[in-house]
């Protein structure tokens, strides 16, 4: 697939076939990932791949820690959006509700759902980004997502679908206790890996973006003096 075309198309996948996903394409996955930049090349990234007995172990904990309330405490923070942000996710809330067929006032529906994304939209893997405690933060957290995003982007090639997580790791330590990953490692982020079940509509889920002349400045001409160096 043409590079432009991949990242035009990639897009967030919440439903998968069942069929798993064989080891050797997901160690391909990861070979490529390794070949993202990061500063001063120092590849801060780790990655944990979940399948299997283990894979089903954490979906089945972060659903019964949801359902039991226990406040999200994910290792990379919980944004609180205001202004422009907090509409942008609304937005996509309610198109995916939309497509889900899911009302305003449809809690068992709403938490049925919520369940799905803690049991990683029912993917067959599920790739974890992880740094350990001594590569810091925030230039780890950005070359976290700039692996992932290269995953993602890879996964396309082998015609897997992934959504990048982070109400998965909600609960970290929980994910550390059953798998034995170290507490020096944090665990930014899941990818859920599957192939795609197209035939579920919220699959068809086409998010939106702001026109490139929002989001850009352009600077060519200078409107002041430059000022002089600090110590002149
Ligand atoms: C850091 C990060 C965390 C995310 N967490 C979730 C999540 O917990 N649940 C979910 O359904 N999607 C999650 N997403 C996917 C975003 O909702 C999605 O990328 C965004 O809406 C744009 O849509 P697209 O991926 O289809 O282009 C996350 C994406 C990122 C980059």
């Amino acid at each position: 697939m043409d590079l432009v075309e991949a990242i035009r198309s990639r897009k967030s996948i919440r439903g998968f076939k069942p069929e798993p996903i064989p080891q050797s394409v997901l160690a391909e996955l990861l070979d490529i990932g390794r070949w993202s930049p990061s500063g001063v090349n120092a590849q801060s990234w780790e990655f944990v791949v979940l399948t299997g007995e283990a894979l089903y172990a954490v979906k089945q904990a972060n659903v019964k820690w949801m359902e039991q309330k226990v406040e999200p405490h994910p290792d990379m923070g919980i944004p609180v959006l205001t202004g422009a942000y907090r509409e942008r996710q609304v937005t996509l809330g309610r198109e995916l509700f939309r497509l889900l067929e899911i009302g305003r006032e449809d809690r068992d529906k709403r938490e049925a759902w919520t369940n799905t994304g803690m049991r990683f939209f029912d993917a067959p893997a599920a790739i974890l980004v992880c740094a350990d405690e001594e590569a810091p933060d925030p230039t780890a957290i950005f070359e976290a997502g700039m692996v992932t995003q290269t995953i993602a982007l890879a996964a396309l090639h082998f015609g897997l679908g992934t959504c990048i997580q982070r109400a998965a790791v909600n609960y970290p330590d929980v994910i550390r206790d059953i798998t034995g990953i170290p507490a020096s490692k944090r665990i930014y982020v899941a990818l859920a890996i599957g192939y795609p079940d197209m035939d579920l509509p919220v699959n068809t889920l086409r998010s939106v973006r702001e026109e490139v002349n929002a989001i850009t400045a352009w600077y060519s001409t200078l409107e002041k003096p430059v000022p002089p160096p600090p110590h002149s």
